[in-house]
């Protein structure tokens, strides 16, 4: 059997309006329990700004541990610059290495699928998208891995969407989770939604694991700064979160993933485990 591999997901960081108790307690975690790999997935900043990138860039290549990082919807300049269709991921430029990286490990992989578009026709641009060339960009990854090696897709948006167009929360989302369930994906790692969550999603053709990390920001919504421990022993996948200690949300102190939890399923029905009164305040990652 494969030597048990350690993965930490982090999501949400939102450097501008970051956590930095959260931060130093995920630095001091990552130095002292080695992760095989680090996977943040997505919204580094809150409004794209230099300023943000450059704390963004310093903390991420601070941490000892491989890191790979997905964009977010808050990641890209604003909308109608040029710069966001031309070079969408130019703020990136100091840590592009890290960005939208595969990190292949014995046994496992961390591969990468772009959830975000320079422009889309509805007014809601937070919202994902997957198209057609970031779809085929990770099967063609996917397909890459050495035999036996099972691949953890890193997105930001979870690829979830309604049946209604304009409610949709991720574009293609149902169509990339079928693909990704003919690969036999290991599971899907996502951020975007501020709480953690792990659930099985039905395609055609078989189940796909969605795992959702929370936010190391203070815009937390039901739960603690949190991030997500993963490990694979070539068998099982287990989640943990981990959730910061000394957060006054005592109703959401998990110590484990609620197993109905359920990212949102359009606009206005944010997160709730089911049971749970959800907010009513529209989301807004
Ligand atoms: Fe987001
Ligand atoms: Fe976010």
């Amino acid at each position: 059997m494969a030597e048990t591999k350690l993965l930490f997901h982090l999501s949400d960081i939102h450097f501008g309006l970051e956590d930095n108790r959260a931060l130093d307690w995920v630095e001091r975690e990552i130095a002292e329990r080695q992760p095989d790999a680090v996977a943040i997935t997505g919204d580094l900043t809150m409004r794209a700004r230099p300023a943000e990138f450059a704390a963004a860039e310093k903390w991420i290549h601070a941490l000892k541990a491989p890191v790979t990082v997905e964009p977010g919807n808050h990641d890209l300049p604003n909308y109608y610059l040029p710069s966001r269709y031309l070079n969408p991921l130019g703020r990136f430029e100091a840590f592009r290495d890290v960005v939208e990286k595969r990190i292949e490990l014995p046994g496992i992989a961390l591969v990468p699928l772009n959830t975000n578009v320079p422009a889309q026709p509805r007014l809601n641009w937070s919202k994902g998208w997957v198209s057609e060339q970031a779809l085929s960009d990770c099967l063609d990854q996917i397909d890459a891995l050495a035999k036996g090696t099972r691949a953890l897709v890193c997105v930001h948006h979870p690829l979830r969407e309604t049946g209604t167009q304009g409610t949709a929360l991720t574009r293609n989302g149902e169509k990339a989770l079928d693909a990704l369930a003919q690969r036999g994906v290991l599971g899907v790692l996502s951020g975007h939604v501020h709480d953690a969550f792990d659930i099985m999603e039905q395609t055609p053709h078989g189940p796909v694991r969605m795992i959702g990390a929370g936010t190391l920001s203070k815009r937390i919504r039901s739960t603690p700064p949190s991030f997500n421990e993963l490990t694979w022993d070539g068998e099982e996948l287990h989640v943990t979160v981990r959730n910061l200690e000394g957060i006054d949300t005592p109703d959401m102190m998990i110590d484990d993933v609620p197993v109905d939890a359920m990212p949102p399923r359009g606009e206005g029905e944010p997160v709730a485990p089911i049971g749970r009164v959800p907010r009513t305040d529209p989301p807004a990652y």
